[in-house]
């Protein structure tokens, strides 16, 4: 590579390199895990189509915009944003949000390992026999098992923290791509088998109806934000992980269609979810409601009644592990590339190093389960913390930061540039960042912080009256915030 920058010119290989990877990112546990168990709690259907519309309102324009910086920046997140701003004229405050989606990254990392550390082992517990209970109570005693053990439980979140770091290790090509190209093409694969079986199993039409039926008396303000605040984390969208992928995104390629590839991959495969896993639950008569537990309880539970269910099982949590670990190689991306960068050392040092500080805040987190059970502040676990933290703060500021950044201080030819659209859809990817993005941002914002309950932006001319407002505010600061001279 001829082009002198940050990622040492370091380029996705294949032509479908950085959409398995990015595909690879924003499918995890959040969409077989998290997906499944939230549409159950909030009512099915009217919270599928919020969440959908939320993935497309919000989330395909915060994540172009994403896109958009690693590739102009080229460079690891801290980088990217510091370069695109620096290009722009723009002042150097606003490379905090380079930094802050990438310690963001880190902090899921700590406590997704722990998550995905209970799939591993509940592989290894449905190879080797040990998900045998007959009752919802008897699997839920599997459940409290399995975390009561420091040693147990770290065990399985230290080996998911060490695949991670030897994938990450091996290079952008050698280690992310390559595991990627045949971890996605395999859970695809491993999905289709288990909607097979949910066709034959007599639950499927009911789950049909109960993903797709939108009945929005049943969906609560909660859920509408629920909605939202799902698009972010499943998409990987503000914790640096997409921005560190653009990086070695092809000057060529269209970041908007590479976009709606993710951005749909990511639905149908939430969608598949839901469709392999509510006809089995359906089918053994168990509540879709089940809660977190609902994919660790209540789901062995019903494989444990059918035909094959030992061989299902297995198929299901191999292909929840490599959900969890081509999400996880993605959080990470943003500080080894930037250790690289910045310290000049190699990946595999920047890997390892990595790893060690990472072992050491997951295993905190892995300790909220047993031993730290009681180390709680606010009523918060360590684990929770993380979670809170990440989900209610970090997240939606960076989202609000990086739409604001984008949409109004950045010169707006810079962008423009990198994402190559026709006028018309320039301007409504404008009209997205600037004013659709910050305000449902600034709405979940709020109410996680509890001044403000969504009910008032639920009621429409409320909502229409805060855009229009909005919309008056931007159009009037834009030209001022940008001071500089044109060219
Ligand atoms: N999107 C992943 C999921 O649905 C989780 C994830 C991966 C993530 N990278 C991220 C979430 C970065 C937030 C930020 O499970």
């Amino acid at each position: 590579m001829t082009t002198n920058n940050g990622t040492g010119g370091v380029l996705w290989a294949g032509r479908w390199g950085f959409v398995l990877a990015a595909t690879g990112s924003a499918v995890g546990l959040g969409n077989i895990w998290k997906f499944p168990y939230m549409t159950g709690e909030y009512g099915g259907g009217a919270f599928v189509l919020v969440y959908l519309l939320c993935i497309a309102a919000i989330g395909v324009p915060l994540m172009m915009a994403e896109i958009a910086f690693g590739r102009r920046g080229r460079g690891s997140p801290v980088e990217a944003v510091k370069r695109v701003v620096a290009e722009s004229g723009g002042g150097s405050a606003w490379s905090i949000l380079g930094w802050m989606s990438m310690i963001c990254g880190f902090m899921i990392l700590s406590f997704y390992v722990v998550v995905a550390g209970w799939s591993l082992s509940y592989l290894w517990k449905a190879v080797s026999g040990g998900l045998n209970a007959d009752s919802v109570e008897g699997m839920a005693a599997i459940f409290e098992d399995n975390n009561a053990s420091p040693l147990n439980l770290g065990f399985w979140s230290t080996l998911v923290t060490l695949v991670t770091m030897l994938i990450v290790g091996k290079g952008v090509q050698e280690g992310i791509e390559r595991s990627v190209r045949w971890m996605m093409p395999g859970m695809v694969v491993m999905l289709a088998i288990l909607i097979g079986f949910g066709i034959f199993s007599g639950g499927f039409g009911q789950a049909v109806d109960f993903l797709f039926a939108f009945e929005f008396g049943q969906l609560s303000s909660e859920g509408l934000l629920a909605a939202m605040g799902h698009a972010f984390f499943t998409l990987s969208l503000a914790a640096g992980a997409i921005m560190a992928y653009g990086a070695y995104l092809p000057a060529g390629k269209s970041i908007a269609r590479t976009t709606f590839t993710v951005a749909i991959c990511d639905t149908l495969i939430a969608l598949m979810a839901g469709l392999a896993i509510f006809p089995i639950i359906f089918a053994n008569g168990m509540d879709p409601a089940g809660g977190p537990g609902l994919i660790f309880m209540s789901l062995p539970l019903a494989f444990a009644q059918m035909p094959m269910g030992t061989l299902l099982e297995i198929v299901f949590f191999v292909m929840l592990t490599m959900a969890a670990l081509t999400s996880a190689i993605s959080m990470i991306e943003a500080t080894i590339a930037w250790l690289v960068e910045s310290h000049g050392i190699t990946r595999n040092r920047a890997a390892w190093s990595t790893g060690i500080v990472l072992w050491l805040v997951s295993t905190l987190a892995m300790l909220s389960f047993n031993l730290g059970a009681d180390w709680t502040l606010g009523g918060r676990t360590f684990f929770d913390w993380l979670d809170y933290l990440t989900s209610r703060f970090l997240m939606p500021l960076g989202g609000l930061g990086l739409a604001l950044l984008a949409g109004f201080a950045l010169k707006d030819r810079l962008l423009r540039d990198e994402l190559g659209l026709s006028w018309g859809g320039h301007a409504l990817w404008l009209f997205m960042i600037r004013y659709v993005c910050p305000l449902a941002i600034v709405v979940i914002f709020i109410d996680a912080l509890g001044i403000m309950t969504l009910e008032m932006a639920t009621q429409w001319p409320w909502g229409l009256a805060a855009l229009t407002l909005f919309v008056v505010i931007g159009e009037w600061l834009s030209p001022r915030l940008r001071r500089q001279p044109a060219h």
